[in-house]
């Protein structure tokens, strides 16, 4: 009975919350972890584990606490994970693909190594190796440095376009790209089951927020060629087999402008560009997770209806308890559908929320998105 099946899952953010709306259905029996009590997953379980999810101790308690684990953050304690599988214990994502998903130098060789396109790229331990590499000849300006680890939302990556910008290098190992013209961002999600099944969504389109470098707006099915999108939904396909992984990776990719799909980076669970997929398509990212980990068959991927997302940030100057100023606005249009996390706190920029708005025409979908973020503010 899955319904007995005890499911542990690392994180209690929005992922994890909403991961716990889709159990729920099924009357699945979730177990959440996070570090305090007001975490957003609270509002809709009780069955908690309180702990850090990097240290090794909360982990290894709670994979003698369930039967499966399941991840919805990448950086959690893996080497307490390899333990527990060593020791029999099923856990989807593996331990090893999210060791090498958690730190983008070890993503990007694995690209290298499986000849999957990604953009030009080399390791670096420090700032005073990307200095040598410009003296010698083997970096040039301009170039992306990411942070190989503990970076999200854009946070640890910048662009160097001139010398001046090399005062804010990034004193730490990192992965120096090639600075790519990007015609468009899209991503496709893809799931597998034990059972070896693969789905995959139709690819999405992602606009970023000028100055945040977050996800501003996503727009469901990405205005692209139909021989693009095949593309893409074919390596997304190779790439969950690659990692020979069980569960839902969400892929990123650059379209440039010479129409060439590049692999940016992948996220081994439930994905900001997957959350129109509650209301917009036929399986949510949510519930295709928990069939993939319970080996139960895949569920159908179609649209149900042209979608676009758009994250809930904090307003900008706005710190200290959450106000959703225009909500009662925003309810009086049609086909809005709010998710509030319950973050208790905003601040500039925290994501807070997301609305995801239908319509069978597209263009009006992204004009009524335009007016919901006019409208309704996140504020202190
Ligand atoms: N090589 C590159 N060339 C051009 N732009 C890039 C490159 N790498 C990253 N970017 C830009 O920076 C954004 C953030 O990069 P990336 O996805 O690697 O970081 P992240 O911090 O993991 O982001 P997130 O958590 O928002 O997904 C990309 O979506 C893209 O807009
Ligand atoms: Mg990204």
């Amino acid at each position: 009975m899955i319904t007995n099946t005890r499911i542990g899952v690392l994180g209690g953010g929005q992922l994890g919350k909403m991961l716990a709306q889709a159990g729920s259905r099924w009357n699945l029996n979730l177990w959440l972890t996070d570090k305090d009590f007001d975490f957003p997953a609270a509002a809709v379980t009780n069955k908690f584990i309180q702990g850090d999810f990097t240290s090794h101790d909360l982990v290894y308690q709670l994979g003698h606490h369930v039967d499966i684990i399941t991840i919805e953050i990448e950086n959690v304690n893996t080497d307490a994970l390899i333990k527990l599988e060593k020791e029999g214990k099923e856990i989807y994502p593996q331990p090893g693909v999210i060791q090498t998903i958690k730190d983008k130098g070890l993503q990007k060789q694995f690209y290298r190594d499986h000849a999957i396109p990604t953009s030009a790229f080399q390791l670096v331990v420090n700032a005073s190796e990307v200095r040598k590499g410009l003296a010698s000849g083997s970096i040039k300006l301009p170039f992306v440095q990411k942070s190989r680890t503990e970076g999200y939302d854009g946070r640890g990556v910048q662009v160097m376009h001139s010398e001046a910008d090399l005062e804010q290098l990034f004193n730490r190992p990192s992965v120096i790209e090639e600075l790519i013209s990007i015609k468009k961002e899209i991503a496709v999600l893809v799931a597998r089951n034990p059972a070896g099944q693969i789905v995959t969504y139709p690819a999405v389109e992602m606009a970023f927020h000028p100055t945040a470098n977050l996800v501003e707006q996503l727009i469901s099915p990405a205005r692209i060629d139909p021989g693009i999108e095949q593309q893409a939904e074919t390596m997304a396909k190779k790439i969950i087999q690659d990692f020979d992984m069980v569960g839902l990776l969400a892929i990123e990719f650059f379209l440039t402008q010479e129409d060439q799909l590049l692999v940016n980076e992948v996220a081994p669970r439930p994905h900001n560009s997957g959350h129109h997929t509650i209301e917009g398509n036929i399986t949510s990212q949510y519930e295709q997770l928990l069939r993939a980990i319970l080996d139960l068959p895949l569920g159908d991927t179609s649209i149900r209806s042209p979608a676009v997302m758009i994250n809930l940030l904090g307003e900008p100057g706005h710190q200290g308890e959450a106000h959703y100023q225009g909500l009662d606005k925003v309810l009086a249009m049609k086909d809005v559908h709010v998710h509030i996390y319950g973050k208790k706190e905003t601040k500039p920029f925290r994501k807070m929320g997301h609305v995801t708005i239908l319509d069978k025409d597209i263009e009006v979908a992204i004009a009524k998105a335009k007016e919901v973020a006019r409208t309704l503010k996140v504020v202190s």
